[in-house]
């Protein structure tokens, strides 16, 4: 029997591989492995290995009842263990004492950083550097594995186009050119290019899908969504990071046009396995089985466990709906014995994959080597690249180190705060702050908090700052949000400064001082109350580890702030959902005819304001654009040119530009290549970023930029659900954000 088994996986396995034999080769054992194992699996430990089990990673002890149910075979992974030894026991029995000694997977939320914090996702995607992702990915896999996990949730790879969802914070921002980008970089940091190596961890790509396109931006809100949109703006960083190998995907809590990701066949068979191919395995995000009562999909938790086994759900994260229902489903035949396999196919395929079953335990001697120099400098490397400048008045950045600043505001020495969410084990302790920064550096400055925390509304702090403020130079303002305040569950109607700092900074304003204003938060802040009074606008996000350093060193110019913004930034919260690659409309907005609220004349007639798709109080464009980021030099873009006025399908069409340095600083510029669709068979977004290329360049100094794109670059899914790129008129730019740039058109003919 064996032996037909063996015969069949590896006939079966070979004939499926149409790509790199190699890999195919080396998984046709698994595959072997794993259907000999499942030969052997009761239908009790096939459940098991489907059953994602928690303990509060604050547990004083192992409950009996856990070990009990690892002795049987009854769980397949653990999350949230953090305790050594349970980690270590629970392994031990799993191997040596459940019947097939099929070994745990340890899951954990590995999301910026492990012990040594790297900025927020969206700080990382501010640096617009796929190395710098990679790297961090890297690192944080390498120290994470020091406590046994082997798997983390993450990259969070949801588009994001309302600054007032919390999690916009964990996410690559609003472009899905981008998020391609670091997706793919996120998954070969993690994962590396053998997943058995034990100093790397599987990755977790979520949460699928469209999660960031809930209704006004609140947390686990509806989404509906046309399919055309689906696909073009919220499928391809999922396709990206699976195509770089992601070894899972967590399914979302949202449901999509009226059906719950975590039951949905279209999306978890359909797109997910036809489609992208993915042969990992599906993990469902926290109780999201069972929310599908909630949700009014589900009529109890049996059925939920039905639906979303029937939708392929491989492993179900902390509900017990498969633990408690599927051996019943089955013998209703409502699921079948084969769908369970697959399930634990996918489950054993990933466990193979790294290196388990040769090697399931940690190493203990991988010390982790936490907060190692390099670590920390790549962290601080990091966080200087993330750091974005909006606004520098006058040139005030960067100061010389001897400028007496003022050192005020919530966050200007805030461990905790300053790591951000999701950062549960890095260790505030090991926070650098700008308070210490300047301590090290030993500068002339002073210090006065003014508020205690972000939310602050007490003024008792309001004199002191006042008088450190009067006696200093320039006012160096730290604001912006505690951690709390962004994240799961957490999103803000209102994303002004919380407390009382903007109240703070206009009677610092009064001294007559200029004021820096260093922004550390988990989304774009919305500071047109207070815009004329500061000087200089910093947006660090919540920089991580070394963040205080990185800002020092911004400040006092020994670094460039090289970030550029991954999200609009808007003026207002009214104004959301904002994004750059937002449709034209009929009636587009135009300068040319928009009267602000306050220039309205009385009782002006009813059509004189131009009936244009803007608002009479905000306008049309956001405070700071998409791509937009300021530094200490300046740029100028010269000789724009392509190839071909014109490009048949499939032909490369080559574009150049000069870019120039024309400041008195050496800078890094990130040079961006927008595409303009003119017409389409549905409408297209007025941009959308194709290409973007940094250059480093010495004062004066200049160089051609070349970019090449070709109609594969531009194809998107119609209205009848066909990608194709049409032929026509297309605009490009080329330039230093979403809305400056030298224009070139061309065409695409049949
Ligand atoms: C949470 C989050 C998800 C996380 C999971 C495990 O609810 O939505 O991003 O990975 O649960 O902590």
């Amino acid at each position: 029997m064996k032996k037909i088994i063996f015969l069949l996986v590896l006939i079966i396995t070979l004939i499926s591989c149409k790509e790199n034999k190699t890999s195919f080769v080396k998984d046709a054992t698994h595959e072997v492995k794993i259907e000999a194992l499942l030969s052997k699996m009761t239908l009790e430990e096939k459940i098991g290995q489907t059953n994602l089990r928690g303990v509060s990673s604050r547990a004083k002890s192992l409950p009996s009842n856990i070990k009990e149910s690892v002795r049987k075979g009854n769980v397949g992974a653990f999350l949230n263990i953090m305790n050594l030894e349970y980690v270590d026991e629970l392994q031990r029995i799993a191997v040596e004492e459940s019947p097939n000694g099929i070994p745990l997977i340890f899951g954990r939320d590995v999301i910026h950083g492990f012990k040594t914090m790297f900025p927020i996702p969206l700080g990382l995607a501010a640096t617009w550097d796929a190395q710098i992702v990679e790297k961090s990915s890297e690192i944080a896999a390498f120290e994470a594995s020091a406590y046994g996990i082997r798997w983390t949730f993450a990259p969070m790879l949801d588009i994001a186009r309302d600054s007032r969802w919390g999690r916009i914070a964990e996410s690559p921002g609003e472009d899905p050119y981008l998020a391609t980008i670091l997706g793919a970089a996120y998954v070969k940091g993690f994962q590396g290019d053998d997943l058995s190596n034990p100093y790397r961890i599987a990755a977790s790509a979520k949460h699928y899908i469209a999660y960031g396109a809930a209704i006004g931006g609140r947390d686990y809100n509806t989404v509906n969504m046309s399919e055309p949109l689906l696909r073009n703006v919220y499928l391809p960083p999922f396709k990206s990071a699976i195509d770089a190998g992601s070894a899972t995907v967590m399914s979302s809590f949202n449901e999509i046009n009226g059906i719950p990701a975590t039951g949905n066949q279209f999306l978890l068979k359909d797109v997910l396995r036809g489609e992208l191919k993915f042969d990992g395995f599906v993990v469902s995000d926290w109780d999201s089985v069972i929310e599908m009562v909630a949700h009014g999909y589900a009529s109890d938790e049996k059925h939920a466990g039905e639906l979303a086994a029937k939708a392929g759900l491989d492993m179900e994260m902390t509900s017990t709906a498969y633990e408690d229902h599927l051996k019943k489903l089955i013998e209703e035949k409502k699921v079948t014995i084969e769908e369970l396999n697959d399930f634990v196919r996918n489950i054993l395929r990933v466990k193979f994959r790294l290196g388990l079953f040769e090697n399931p335990y940690r190493n203990k001697e991988h010390t982790g080597k936490f907060y190692s120099k390099n670590h920390l400098k790549e962290a601080k490397k990091a966080a200087i690249e993330s750091t974005v400048l909006l606004k520098n008045k006058n040139s005030i950045l960067p100061l010389s180190e001897k400028t007496k600043v003022a050192i005020i505001g919530p966050l200007a020495n805030a461990p905790h705060e300053q790591l951000g969410t999701w950062a549960f084990d890095g260790e505030k302790e090991h926070t650098n702050t700008p308070l210490h920064a300047y301590k090290k550096a030993n500068t002339n400055f002073t210090f006065a908090k003014g508020l205690d925390y972000s939310r602050d509304k007490s003024k008792k702090g309001f004199k002191e700052a006042i008088e450190v403020a009067k006696k200093s130079d320039v006012i160096l303002f730290f604001g912006g949000e505690e951690a709390i305040l962004s994240g799961e569950a957490h999103s803000r109607a209102n994303i002004d400064l919380p407390g009382a700092q903007e109240e703070l900074i206009k009677v610092l304003a009064k001294t007559g001082k200029p004021i820096v204003l260093v922004i550390m938060a988990g989304r774009p802040i919305t500071i047109t109350n207070i815009i004329d009074k500061i000087d200089v606008v910093l947006m660090g996000w919540h920089p991580g580890t070394m963040g205080g350093e990185a800002l020092y060193e911004i400040i006092n110019g020994i670094s460039s702030p090289e970030g550029r913004l991954p999200v609009s930034w808007p003026k207002t919260a009214g104004q959301l959902p904002y994004f750059y690659n937002h449709k034209n409309t009929g009636r587009p907005a135009d300068s040319s005819n928009f009267v602000h609220i306050d220039k309205i004349p009385i009782a002006a007639w009813q059509s004189s304001l131009g009936n244009d798709s803007h608002y009479l109080d905000a306008g049309f464009t956001p405070h700071f654009p998409f791509g937009y980021g300021l530094t200490y030099t300046t740029f100028s873009y010269s000789n724009i040119s392509i190839s071909k006025e014109s490009i048949k399908f499939n032909e490369d069409l080559n574009v150049k530009v000069n870019v120039t340095n024309t400041g008195k600083k050496a800078g890094k510029e990130t040079v961006q290549l927008y595409i303009q669709d003119v017409v389409g068979s549905i409408t297209r977004p007025v941009k959308e970023l194709k290409r973007f290329q940094h250059v480093f360049l010495k004062s004066g100094e200049s160089k051609e930029i070349t970019f090449k794109i070709s109609s594969k670059d531009l194809e998107f899914v119609n209205h009848k659900l066909i990608k194709t790129a049409e032929a026509g008129k297309f605009n490009l730019w080329v330039g230093p954000n979403s809305v400056e740039g030298l224009k070139e058109t061309f065409f695409i003919k049949n």
